[in-house]
């Protein structure tokens, strides 16, 4: 059972609170902390945005929300009405100079709250915001910030934010969200690698062969074509999301679980992944965007008629990439990534493909000769798999095959996976950044990103069509398959 303990009282500012990301994700996320019983009766969530709404109507707005993205046998009417109560709003301009008085005001019924200020809105606004509370006198020791993704478009864009933003919060106190590390799995993987001895001592290049990471979705840029436009594969998932995740998978065990222990390990890998060049990008690199097909059934328009009539653009809405961790642990072992829109599933997996045996004392007609896979599911249906040769049961001799050891977390622990939200929001209240992001990592992780970029940009040729529906342009399976290998089969 889920141990619940509850965090410090706290007033939570969200600006950009009739935004998307509050609907769908920070309000169900904080409604579950406070079912669970995890937030303090004297908390409030402050809804701050531009829009002059009555209180009454933003609870009327929140109440939607939830009952769209709560699923109906978790949400009692009692429950529902009890969280709502504690939402107060403010009509404020985060960026100009009206509202500011009432939201200070408000604040200052109660000094001794924790206070996050959880910036839900355009990149643009951080640093506006956060010179507004800076001079409305509303940071204290007990504020945090916290920033979403994207924070920049690159590393010249991320600097100017990130300057901006610690001009008056120092980096303790900010909270850079990725909220692929609040994933349950994810955090797993510190426990599969740092807790069983098993895997650890295998995780080198003499017993890895190579390691593939995918993140599949079947959407595509539904309401959010102008920033996706902007933004692409690369910086949309790549440059935060699977970047963090070939971290977890490749760094040295940290010396504690403190952020900064955790973080130090991170960015030595992102400092020692190889730039991709302008000679190795036609090699290591595919870009697609999708073309019209049908996805889980249901036929679906193309990328350019999502963005609108008469439309052009060279965005890439998928991307292969084969990168090299320059380290003595991962020296000759590729890491094969992919991500995409409009991919047949959604689909989240590490897959840690080991070495072939050296030898076989089993007669080639018996042996399948597969070696060994570790597959780590993100989502859906949260768990790993091990797969091992065994001997087919019965007379007929010695016939092997891979058998699946497989753990699904969520028949094993029979309780409900939270989303990676409620974990990452009663971290900030706590203040434990060590599943956020760290200044440094942030704008290592824009400057390998920016040199692919860069190196794309100069490329005449324009993103691959590749069908809805399908796992991407062909030149992402030759991209693995002129190595010998293949994408894991289940996502195929
Ligand atoms: C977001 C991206 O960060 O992550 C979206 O901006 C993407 O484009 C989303 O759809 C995927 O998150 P998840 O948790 O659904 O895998």
């Amino acid at each position: 059972m889920a141990t619940i303990i509850p965090v410090a009282s706290f007033d939570c500012v969200v600006f950009g609170a009739t935004g998307d990301l509050t609907t769908r994700k920070l309000l169900p996320a904080l409604y579950y902390r406070y079912k669970d019983g995890q937030i303090p009766p004297t908390s409030r969530i402050i809804g701050a945005s531009r829009s002059e709404i009555s209180l009454d109507a933003f609870r009327e707005r929140a109440r939607d929300a939830l009952k769209r993205f709560v699923p109906g046998h978790d949400l009692s009417e009692e429950a529902l009405t009890a969280f709502l109560d504690h939402l107060d709003y403010v009509a404020v301009d985060g960026a100009g100079e009206d509202g500011w008085e009432p939201l200070a005001a408000k604040l200052a019924e109660r000094p001794d709250q924790v206070r996050p200020y959880y910036l839900a809105t355009s990149p643009d606004l951080y640093g506006a915001i956060c010179r507004n509370l800076a001079k409305h006198g509303l940071i204290g020791e007990k504020s945090r910030v916290v920033l979403e993704k994207p924070i920049g478009k690159d590393l010249k864009s991320a600097r100017a934010i990130n300057d901006a933003v610690g001009e008056v919060f120092p980096e303790e106190q900010i909270f850079r969200i990725d909220h692929y590390l609040g994933k349950e799995t994810v955090q797993n993987l510190l426990a599969l690698r740092f807790a069983n001895t098993i895997f650890e001592r295998l995780w080198t290049a003499d017993v890895i062969d190579h390691v593939q990471i995918t993140v599949g979705e079947t959407v595509g840029v539904e309401g959010r074509a102008g920033y996706y436009d902007t933004s692409g594969a690369l910086r949309d998932m790549v440059q935060n999301h699977i970047l963090q995740l070939l971290c977890l998978t490749a760094m040295e065990s940290p010396l504690n679980l403190d952020a900064n222990s955790v973080r130090d390990e991170k960015l030595k890998v992102l400092r020692a992944l190889k730039p991709i060049t302008p000679a190795d990008v036609q090699h290591v690199t595919v870009r697609g965007q999708y073309a019209a097909g049908a996805v889980e059934g249901k036929p679906v328009e193309g990328y350019l008629t999502d963005l609108g009539p008469g439309s052009q653009s060279r965005t890439e809405t998928f991307v292969a990439l084969k990168l090299e961790v320059q380290s003595w642990r991962w020296a000759g072992v590729p890491f094969y990534l992919r991500t995409g829109k409009r991919l047949p599933a959604k689909m989240s997996e590490i897959v840690v493909q080991f070495r072939a045996s050296p030898f076989s004392i089993f007669p080639e007609e018996a042996f399948g000769r597969e070696p060994n896979r570790l597959v780590i599911r993100l989502q859906p249906q949260e768990g790993m798999k091990l797969e091992v040769m065994t001997k087919d049961p019965g007379p007929g001799g010695m016939r092997l095959r891979p058998t699946n050891l497989d753990i699904s977390f969520e028949e094993t622990f029979k309780q409900r996976y939270p989303d990676a939200y409620e974990r990452l929001l009663m971290d900030v209240v706590r203040g434990n950044p060590t599943l956020f992001m760290r200044r440094d990592e942030v704008e290592v992780a824009w400057a390998w990103a920016d040199s692919l970029l860069k190196a794309w940009a100069d490329r005449p040729e324009a993103p691959r069509p590749y069908a809805a529906g399908s796992w991407g342009p062909t030149a992402a399976i030759a991209l693995i398959e002129r190595d010998g290998r293949t994408w894991h089969e289940d996502l195929r």
